[in-house]
């Protein structure tokens, strides 16, 4: 087959993989495949990447590898969506196809100037990580613009070796870059960059500095501002677990504070974990036409085994959550677009649970579910969803241990992890019980489970493979009751 390079602003490698796309959708496999969240169409995926707004629609572009399902060369995939609910595949954005990406195209953002998308991305060749930027005119064709930052523009400090996961942003009419970086005594880093016109850069300063990213760097920073606030988003590679908090082998976390972009300092107000579960990395945001900070996460975890390989793909994306600040703190809340996709509601006002109970209709893997749980005397009280005979995820507050547990232990497949992770299979996180009761929002697709505690309060992001659509409530060592519970499948 003869392939024109050029017919159609594409590069040779998009058009390879297009084509390849388009002759192995068919062999993958259905099973395990989510229905409304975003997957790879063959292949793997892994970080949301330049999740922005261009050309009257969202874009979400993303790391991808559609030769397989397992990380390799990065290609950047597309979706672009009106809604955040139904997307649309676009033409592979950009491929490891040049001299200086030659080994991959690496996480970045996008920004918009002067009607062209222009993305920044790290070109990786040789060992040598540096910063490249593409542009369009059209939000479908990208053209690469080659290297505008690489390594000797890093103050003496840093190593050559890792330095990437650029994010741009405009402040104070001037662009600003934050990307992580390894300093040459392993520290982690966040360095902030500037420019005037987004092909010329100059070091500002690190915005974040220190030994705590045991095995790599502080991954993917993200920003916006917030109710008066700064946050910065990272995703920390080996980050010292404290408590119930960055149990993964990697984690997310956010700052709240104050970012001084002349002086290059962040003034950190607070910092915590962004989700409490197993599956959650890499997240970016976007600012949408009314002014909602949405942010997507890829929904899996590095050094994992991952059971959907044998089907022909690996790895999914979050729902997109709607973040607020309340009281000091960041509350998610999935976006509100989902709830026009609700069918089939039932409802239930008070219902009593022991041991077990189902109540009538309560059941699906594609299902939104809310609910209130007086927590009574039981010692421990929750839910079991994707349950089948024995088989079951469970969600439940531990009154001793004064937690919430997502436990998927239960699944009926054992997911293999890093040595340096404690296990892959139970997670916990704090909240706020107040009178006695704890709300829960759940989203069930297939093999996801995303958990909103408390109105966002925390939020524990989990992938179950099962293939139970069972429902259950459960009280243990006492009586509990569920208060106001709803019910709705979720159909795109
Ligand atoms: C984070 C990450 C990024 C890198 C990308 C490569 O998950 O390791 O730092 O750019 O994935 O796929």
């Amino acid at each position: 087959m003869k392939i024109n390079p050029t017919s159609s602003g594409g590069s040779y490698g998009t058009k390879i993989a297009d084509l390849y796309i388009v002759h192995n959708l068919a062999a993958v496999n259905g099973n395990s495949r989510c229905t409304y969240h975003v997957m790879p169409p063959v292949g793997w995926m892994n970080d949301p990447n330049g999740f922005g707004e261009g050309f009257g629609k969202y874009h979400l572009f993303y790391q991808f590898y559609p030769y397989g399902p397992s990380w390799d060369s990065m290609h950047w995939g597309h979706y672009t969506t009106e809604d955040f609910v139904k997307w649309k595949m676009e033409p592979t954005a950009l491929a490891p196809d040049g001299k200086d990406d030659c080994d991959g195209c690496y996480s970045g953002s996008s920004v918009m100037k002067d009607g062209k998308m222009y993305l920044f991305y790290t070109s990786v060749a040789g060992g040598k990580q540096t910063q490249s930027l593409a542009v369009s005119e059209d939000g479908v064709h990208f053209e690469k613009l080659g290297v505008v930052l690489s390594g000797d523009r890093l103050p003496a400090w840093c190593a050559r070796s890792d330095f990437r996961d650029p994010k741009v942003f405009l402040r104070e009419g001037k662009y600003y870059m934050l990307a992580g970086a390894l300093t040459e005594k392993k520290e982690g880093a966040i360095l902030l960059f500037r420019s005037d016109d987004l092909t010329k850069w100059e070091f500002v300063n690190a915005v974040r500095r220190d030994a705590l990213t045991t095995r790599g760097i502080y991954e993917c920073p993200d920003f916006f501002e917030l109710g008066g606030k700064d946050v910065l988003l990272t995703s920390p590679q080996g980050y010292p677990t404290e408590d119930w908090r960055y149990e993964n082998v990697q984690s997310s976390l956010y700052m709240l504070g104050a970012l001084d972009v002349k002086r290059g300092e962040f003034l950190k107000e607070y910092e915590d974990e962004i989700d409490g579960g197993f599956d959650f990395y890499a997240p970016q945001t976007l600012k949408t036409r009314d002014g909602r900070i949405v942010m997507i996460a890829w929904m899996q975890m590095w050094q994992r085994f991952f059971p959907t390989a044998k089907h022909g793909w690996a790895g999914s994306m979050t729902l997109p959550r709607e973040l607020t600040l309340r009281d000091g703190r960041l509350f998610q809340s999935p976006v509100r677009e989902i709830e026009r996709y609700r069918w089939n509601p039932v409802r239930f006002s008070n219902a009593t649970i022991g041991s077990g109970n189902e109540l009538t209709k309560v059941n699906g893997s594609k299902v939104e579910l809310s609910f209130t749980l007086d927590l009574g005397t039981a010692k421990q009280a929750g839910i079991k969803v994707f349950q089948s005979g024995e088989r079951d995820a469970r969600i439940y507050y531990d009154r001793e241990k004064d937690r919430v547990v997502f436990d998927r232990s239960r699944m009926g497949i054992e997911i293999s992890h890093d040595a340096d992770e404690k296990d892959a299979s139970v997670r916990s996180v704090k909240v706020e019980i107040k009178n006695n009761r704890l709300s829960m929002r759940i989203f069930l697709d297939v093999s996801s489970c995303e958990v909103f505690l408390n109105g966002g309060e925390r939020t524990m992001t989990g992938n179950v493979y099962s293939d139970g659509d069972g429902i259950s409530f459960f009280a243990e060592g006492g009586t509990a009751a569920i208060e106001a519970l709803e019910k709705y499948d979720i159909v795109v």
